[in-house]
């Protein structure tokens, strides 16, 4: 694992952005493996922007995404779908005949089936990843194993808890989700991964500091990756002591 400390997060979110821009101009047909929540925002404001200048073009892409609510359909806004192409699709010209996501509104099973047929056959070249306040990665959850490939997951309450702020009310966050396993999110050949806020803490710890590979933090899986950039600003590196073997650069 590589650590990168930058001086804040618009600094974190640019050289995210470098790196997947990076990928795309070495093979403009990659396979991009997008994640959602607050944490890649402004790397996808990063990427549009790039869009814009005609540094990266997004044209001969295919996207891949790690996970969708279970029961909200692609116009929900609290969809991951809507998101993604509010964020990013609609901006850098991303063609949905090129985008895979699980379909929230689909039969679950189903859809896991079609999501794995798909994984199946293809590698992601480069995965954006953030991590929930329980260390998941996608959503996969704390528990006893490590899932190899997409899933149907219960969502745990500290994940409904911290994922409401996007929701009117608690009630509205769904019960479940589908994503994919934490073997496809290995599968990548490089994952940029990228943290900010306190509330990340504990997890960042499990990751980065000598510690035991747990599936009860699913993201400490991450230690055994090839290629795997981690993100991170000042503030929390601070509170960190990461692991001997962990490769430190400071921006
Ligand atoms: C959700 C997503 C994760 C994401 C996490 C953290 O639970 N399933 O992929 O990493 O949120 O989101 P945020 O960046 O908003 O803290």
């Amino acid at each position: 694992m590589r650590l990168v400390i930058t001086k804040s997060d618009e600094e974190s979110a640019r050289l995210a952005a470098g790196c997947i821009a990076e990928v795309v101009n070495e093979k403009r047909d990659s396979l991009l493996g997008f994640a959602t929540g607050s944490t890649p925002e402004p790397v996808y404001a990063q990427l549009v922007a790039m869009c814009a200048r005609g540094e990266v073009d997004f044209s001969g892409v295919r996207t891949v995404n790690l996970d969708e609510y279970v029961g909200l359909n692609a116009e929900d806004p609290h969809s991951y779908m809507y998101y993604m192409r509010k964020n990013l699709f609609d901006k850098a010209g991303i063609d949905l005949s090129r985008v895979t996501i699980p379909r929230g509104d689909a039969d679950p099973e189903e859809e896991v089936r079609r999501l794995n047929a798909f994984s199946d056959k293809n590698n992601i070249d480069i995965q954006l990843l953030g991590v929930g306040v329980n260390g998941h990665i996608g959503f996969n959850e704390p528990c006893d194993c490590f899932y190899n490939k997409y899933h149907i997951v219960t969502l745990t309450e500290k994940t409904k808890k911290s994922n409401s702020r996007m929701f009117s009310r608690m009630e509205d966050v769904p019960e479940r989700a589908i994503t994919m396993g934490v073997g496809d999110i290995m599968r990548a050949k490089r994952i940029v991964f990228l943290a900010n806020g306190i509330e990340k803490l504990d997890a960042m710890k499990a990751i980065l500091e000598p510690r035991d590979v747990t599936p009860r933090i699913q993201g400490t899986i991450l230690k055994f990756h090839q290629d795997c950039k981690i993100i991170i600003d000042k503030v929390l590196a601070e509170l960190i002591n990461p692991a001997p073997e962990v490769e430190v650069s400071y921006t």
